[in-house]
């Protein structure tokens, strides 16, 4: 496939100012509530599941999903490539599209007062891949809001895990091991990033690991929290990223940042912090002025209270804008003492924060 270098997240954002000129108050509001369940403008609809058989040979596990789901004519060509060159499908996917996207997402995991953990996800998706300026949206996220979906990841017919995924991509970005912990990643920027890690990959030193594959075999073999914790630590990766994690007992959640090499910070949930969140920005520094939705998001928490935190209030949380924009294209809602994941397509009609 043909690999193209990421850019930097300073040169898009300039390119993005200067066509879209100045952000205007109408893209903020309030804090949304009353929005749950899905209803309305901002729901484009539900995602459907399917289920992938861990005791099929890998090569088998994905065929019905790709043959129902992949339009026409994505993943032919996908495959042909696959087939062609050799090289292994889901890294075909991975060249064809993770890395010449950008994705910023929000990501919080909160404890109700009965010491539940929640977890809930906008995944935000193709920035600058493209701006339709008549239909106003993103052509790439608006492509790929079709292929959202969830996926029941079961051996001997019982589930291992669950997550929502676009259809084709193998690795994992937002799943759940029912009843042991629940995880999302989010992507760090950093100047000593994915560049070096991928080209190190490309030249043939591959002791680092995919981000998203990481979080897949974490969802497939750690067995709780604290393993999750551990391998998500501690595992060489070919880029930075933020894993947000959330376990099945009181105080069990966190955000940890990641260099390639190592966790360089974790903040925790605790007593004195119901809620840890995380958009694309290291915690202990300003978000980027362009692009804050870290402090909208905060704010409607604080707003809402550990006495009113439900999957309800969460889902309202991440329909206020700009934490909902036109990048999201889905929300995931996650409660891991229930084993439950429910994930939903988004819509954000104008006017609306471009991201
Ligand atoms: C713009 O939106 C309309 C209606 O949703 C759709 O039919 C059309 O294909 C879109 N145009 C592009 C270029 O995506
Ligand atoms: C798998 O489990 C489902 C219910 O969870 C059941 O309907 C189905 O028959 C089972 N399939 C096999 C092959 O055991
Ligand atoms: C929490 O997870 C651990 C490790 O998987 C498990 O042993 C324990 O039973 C779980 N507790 C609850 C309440 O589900
Ligand atoms: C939310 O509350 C926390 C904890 O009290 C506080 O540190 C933070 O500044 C608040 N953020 C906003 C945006 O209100
Ligand atoms: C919590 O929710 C209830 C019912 O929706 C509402 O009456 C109450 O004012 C809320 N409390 C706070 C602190 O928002």
């Amino acid at each position: 496939g043909e690999f193209r270098p990421a850019r930097s997240p300073l040169t898009w954002s300039c390119a993005a100012t200067c066509s879209n000129g100045v952000i205007s108050s109408q893209y903020t509001e309030d804090c949304r509530t009353g929005m749950y369940p899905p209803d309305g403008p901002t729901f484009k609809g539900p995602v459907s599941w399917y289920t992938i058989d861990l005791d099929l040979p890998p090569s088998k596990r994905w065929t019905p999903l790709m043959a129902d789901s992949l339009p026409s004519p994505f993943g032919e060509e996908i495959k042909g490539i696959a087939g062609a060159s050799g090289v292994p499908l889901g890294e075909v996917v991975l060249f064809n599209i993770f890395y010449e996207v950008f994705t910023v997402c929000t990501s919080v995991v909160a404890q109700d007062q009965k010491g539940n953990l929640l977890h809930g996800r906008n995944l935000d998706f193709g920035l600058f891949l493209g701006w339709d300026v008549k239909n106003k949206s993103w052509t790439i996220s608006e492509k790929l809001k079709p292929l959202v979906v969830n996926l029941d990841f079961r051996r001997s017919n019982k589930t291992v895990f669950k997550s929502t995924n676009f259809a084709g991509y193998v690795g994992m970005l937002t799943g759940i091991k029912p009843h042991a912990f629940t995880l999302t990643m989010n992507e760090r920027f950093s100047l000593d990033g994915g560049y070096i890690g991928i080209l190190e990959w490309i030249m043939g030193q591959r002791d680092g690991m995919w981000m998203s594959f990481l979080t897949r075999s974490v969802l497939e073999k750690a067995n709780s929290y604290k393993e999750a914790k551990n391998q998500l630590a501690l595992t060489k990766m070919l880029a930075p990223a933020y894993f947000i994690l959330g376990g099945n007992q009181t105080g069990e959640g966190c955000i940890i940042t990641r260099s390639r090499e190592l966790s360089i910070d974790v903040i925790d949930v605790k007593l004195d912090r119901w809620y840890v969140l995380e958009t694309n920005y290291d915690h202990w520094k300003e978000p980027f002025f362009l692009d804050d939705r870290r402090t909208p998001a905060m704010k409607c928490m604080n707003k809402t209270t550990q006495a009113n935190i439900s999957v309800k209030t969460l889902y309202d949380v991440l329909s206020t804008k700009p934490v909902l924009n036109k990048l999201t294209t889905y929300t995931t809602l996650m409660q891991v003492s229930e084993g439950k994941l429910e994930s939903y397509i988004r819509d954000c009609p104008d006017p609306c924060m471009p991201w």
